[in-house]
């Protein structure tokens, strides 16, 4: 991650911004986008740019759930355990997520193609079990629509997967 390239692309998205503490976390909403994690080497550029250390920066980091100091996958699988999906076998569900990924909850494929997390309540309970990829929601989810919902995202063809 630390090349010269990266850092260029890295303080090309801050400098976008004046070099005021005040936009700190517009910077790290932005390279959390475009990376879907924050590198290391972003935080020293913020710091050098904004003169705040970087210890401040991993703080903010890491209080905030939206970022990542770890790189994530191209995909983001979010399988919702609150009480409404968990009593719809919403566990039954991430089991055959890990299953057919081969990861567990909380980790990245090898190839970086999908991270896979718990998350609380989406909202959508009526829907449940609820499973969000990226920002699409799939409602009622059965252990068998796994793998057509995750060839969507394998090939990058995203209309694989056809409702009903
Ligand atoms: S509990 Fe899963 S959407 Fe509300």
């Amino acid at each position: 991650m630390e090349n010269r390239t990266e850092t260029k692309e890295l303080e090309k998205i801050i400098k976008k911004y004046p070099p005021e503490k005040r936009y700190t976390l517009s910077m790290m909403q932005d390279i959390q986008k475009i990376y879907n994690y924050i590198p290391k080497e972003a935080l020293k550029c913020i710091s050098n740019y904004v003169d705040t250390p970087t210890s401040k920066l991993y703080g903010i980091a890491t209080f905030f759930k939206a970022f990542s100091l770890q790189p994530k996958g191209k995909n983001i699988i979010k399988v919702c355990d609150g009480t409404a999906c968990h009593i719809r076998s919403s566990m039954v569900i991430l089991s055959e997520i890990e299953k057919q990924l081969n990861i567990k909850a909380g980790e990245t494929t090898s190839d970086g193609l999908f991270s896979l997390e718990t998350v609380n309540c989406v909202g959508s309970c009526a829907l449940a079990p609820v499973v969000v990829v990226n920002d699409e929601y799939y409602g009622k989810v059965t252990p068998q629509e796994i793998k057509k919902i995750l060839e969507k995202y394998k090939g990058g063809g995203r209309d694989a997967f056809e409702e009903g």
